[in-house]
């Protein structure tokens, strides 16, 4: 079969594989290729157990992988045949050298540029998918026209705002797409090719465009103001448990103005995963590198209050459980970073594990899909640590269980047969406020939420 474009996706992660899977579903049109380094990750995007876990997107897999969706770590081929490149290869925070600590690491995303540039014969639109720091484009554009081979590439800016466990809803109805372009005629050219494909299912008003540079801005700043909702519910939690208000009854006191609007209020133990975190501190790097150090402080404080947030999470669990946790059984529900994906990276579980480690507690870890990388995010880590995926077999004998995940299974559990396994007395810390408090305290509970009085028979 003919197909009217070859589209080419450079990194199959948790954005690339996802992506280019839900335009091969929605456009049988174009042959889409997703590429990748790791031959391992490639062979299980080709098999029945692709490498990351999303609702929904093992029926899409299947459904177009073969027809006009392919896996391949045949990357030089990739881009000779391709019309448009998707870069989307990590961008983590940079480890060493200048800005380390806080920049992002641009390694991976230099290398596929040099990569273009080595095999492209014809002329190619390149995406930035990858969250980069702003003015990025730039610098893949002068990368691209560094040698004289007269290829011409125009580089458009299409951050994902997918969120892990819910990608497959976000990727078939986004709230928008924002496309970057150069506005130049040719800039301009691309960036309505680009716009023509989202066009297949996105409704044209969802689809957003600018420059390059507002483009490449938004996205940190976009993940910038989530965070920061969450952090700024989270401070309020250690002054209603200091004030006997109740963190739910706040948050929906004031989620209920529709000016502030009632999503991602949720209290927590701190936020997790691969991006907030980085891209904040990418954004205060750059305020910094530009002399503006107010604004640098002002986000950092985001990431300063997440922090202090898994700490206190800790220091209560101390507290309460007499200040000692050396030799209990610390049973841990949920270990990645949120609800419906196997995702662990900074996950504030990792944090609470290590800490309660530290304090030579004993821990068996529980959840439904994430033990693979919980065995390896704690790999170094000193102590004794079991893995238990059944929830009803982790806690026997426990001292204390922390929700960490709010997986809705640890919603449906029947805490009075859980409560009849334990040592007594019984803890529940509930980092995630899903549990139903005053019934697990009338089971013999003491009960610890989040920005709420705890219920504890502790005289
Ligand atoms: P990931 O680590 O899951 O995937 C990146 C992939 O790129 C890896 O498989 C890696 O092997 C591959 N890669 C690296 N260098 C390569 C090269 N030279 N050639 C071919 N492949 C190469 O990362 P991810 O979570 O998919 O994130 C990718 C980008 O998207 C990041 O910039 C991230 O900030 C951004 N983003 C992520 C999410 C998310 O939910 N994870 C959401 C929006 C945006
Ligand atoms: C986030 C953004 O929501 C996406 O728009 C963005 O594309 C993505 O980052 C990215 O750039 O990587 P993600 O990290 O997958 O998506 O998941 P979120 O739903 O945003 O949750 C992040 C963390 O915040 C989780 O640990 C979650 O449990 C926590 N959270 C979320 C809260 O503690 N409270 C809330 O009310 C909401």
């Amino acid at each position: 079969m003919e197909f009217e474009k070859n589209i080419l996706c450079i990194g199959a992660g948790y954005v690339g594989g996802p992506t280019l899977a839900m335009i091969a579903y929605k456009c049988p049109q174009y042959k889409v290729t997703v590429v990748d380094i790791n031959p391992e990750r490639i062979a299980r995007w080709n098999s029945d157990n692709l490498p990351i876990y999303e609702p929904g997107l093992d029926e899409i897999v299947k459904a177009v992988r073969g027809r006009n969706l392919f896996f391949s770590t045949d990357i030089e081929r990739g881009i000779r045949e391709a019309d448009i490149i998707f870069v989307s290869v990590n961008t983590p925070t940079k480890t060493f050298g200048a800005g380390a600590g806080m920049a992002a690491d641009l390694q991976y995303w230099e290398k596929t540029a040099r990569q273009i540039r080595q095999y492209a014969e014809s002329p190619k639109i390149i995406v930035e998918k990858s969250t980069l720091p702003v003015k990025t484009a730039h610098a893949m554009e002068r990368m691209l026209q560094a040698t004289n081979n007269h290829v011409h590439f125009e580089v458009l800016s299409n951050p994902e705002f997918l969120a892990e466990g819910t990608a497959i809803r976000d990727l078939e109805y986004p709230d928008r797409v924002l496309i970057g372009s150069r506005e130049t005629p040719s800039g301009l050219k691309a960036r309505q090719e680009l716009v023509e494909i989202y066009a297949n299912w996105v409704p044209r008003e969802r689809i957003i465009t600018s420059n390059l540079w507002s483009s490449e801005l938004s996205k940190l700043v976009a993940n910038a103001f989530l965070a920061q909702r969450i952090s700024s519910i989270n401070s309020i939690t250690s002054l209603c448990e200091k004030t006997d208000a109740d963190i739910t009854e706040v948050a929906r006191a004031v989620g209920t103005d529709s000016r502030i609007g009632d999503k991602f209020l949720n209290a927590s133990v701190g936020f997790g995963g691969s991006c907030f975190k980085k891209d904040i501190l990418n954004l205060v790097y750059i305020c910094r590198y530009y002399g503006l150090e107010e604004v640098a402080d002002y986000w950092e404080g985001v990431v300063k209050i997440n922090d202090y947030q898994k700490e206190r999470f800790v220091l209560n669990m101390l507290t309460a459980m007499f200040n000692t946790l050396a030799g209990k059984r610390i049973c841990i529900f949920g270990f990645a970073f949120k609800a419906n994906t196997g995702d662990t990276r900074e996950s504030p579980a990792i944090f609470v594990c290590k800490r309660l480690l530290e304090e030579r507690a004993e821990l068996v870890i529980s959840d439904p899909k994430a033990l693979e990388n919980a065995r390896e995010d704690l790999q170094e880590a000193q102590g004794k640590i079991s893995y238990v995926e059944d929830p009803y077999e982790a806690v026997a004998g426990c001292d204390a269980i922390a929700v960490l995940t709010e997986w809705d299974i640890y919603r449906q559990l029947d805490f009075k047969k859980i409560y009849g396994s334990m040592d007594k007395p019984c803890f529940i810390f509930d980092g995630r406020n899903i549990l139903d408090h005053r019934g697990l305290f009338e089971i013999g509970f003491n009960v610890f939420p989040i920005g709420k009085p705890p219920l504890t028979h502790l005289k």
